[in-house]
């Protein structure tokens, strides 16, 4: 039998919906990502495209990642995006964010992009930092008032 590594990111089946939607950021969190509820309802339809994991550390569900994948796309800042990454309020600070980042690259590579990007609303409380120092550069281009940031995979 082959050994589960503890921290890995799952498919979103009926077994584990339940453990998928409870997850949840700090309330005053929540004006910088949609609840994972929303998101849900968002990769069905977005079937063709959504890549969303749920993000267990043993038996627990810590976090929720969804990324959007599209070589079809026209713009080429939304190709390949981190759409959505929400770390439990509990669990945040404990290097979940950061794995989940490097998880979505590395699935990036694997599927052939050069390049990722995410979006955050900036101010109080955002995620901004967290994205800089994961290796992210702004674009210089704001979207509905979201910041773009990329990042290069060579
Ligand atoms: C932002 C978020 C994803 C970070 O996840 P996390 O698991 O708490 O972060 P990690 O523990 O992996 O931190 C990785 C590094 O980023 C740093 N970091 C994390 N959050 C940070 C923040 N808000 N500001 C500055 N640095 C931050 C950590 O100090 C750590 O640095 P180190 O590796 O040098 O020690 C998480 O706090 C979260 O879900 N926030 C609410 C929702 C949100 O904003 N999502 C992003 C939507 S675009």
């Amino acid at each position: 039998m082959t050994e589960t590594p503890s921290l890995r990111l799952v498919e979103i089946t009926d077994d584990n919906f339940d453990a998928a939607v409870k997850v949840e950021v700090r309330e005053d969190q929540n004006r910088f990502v949609a609840p994972v509820l929303y998101s849900l309802a968002q990769a069905y339809t977005n079937r063709g495209t959504a890549w969303p994991r749920l993000l267990m550390d043993g038996d627990e569900a810590v976090g929720f990642l969804m990324v959007k994948f599209d070589p079809e796309e026209e713009d080429p800042d939304f190709r390949a995006e981190i759409w959505r990454l929400n770390i439990g309020e509990k669990q945040q600070g404990r290097g979940y964010g950061r794995f989940a980042v490097e998880a979505a690259v590395e699935e990036a590579r694997r599927r052939g992009f050069g390049r990722i990007t995410v979006s955050w609303v900036p101010g109080e409380g955002s995620p901004e930092a967290f994205y800089l120092g994961m290796g992210f550069h702004k674009t210089g281009r704001v979207e509905d008032g979201e910041v773009i940031g990329e990042l290069l995979l060579g």
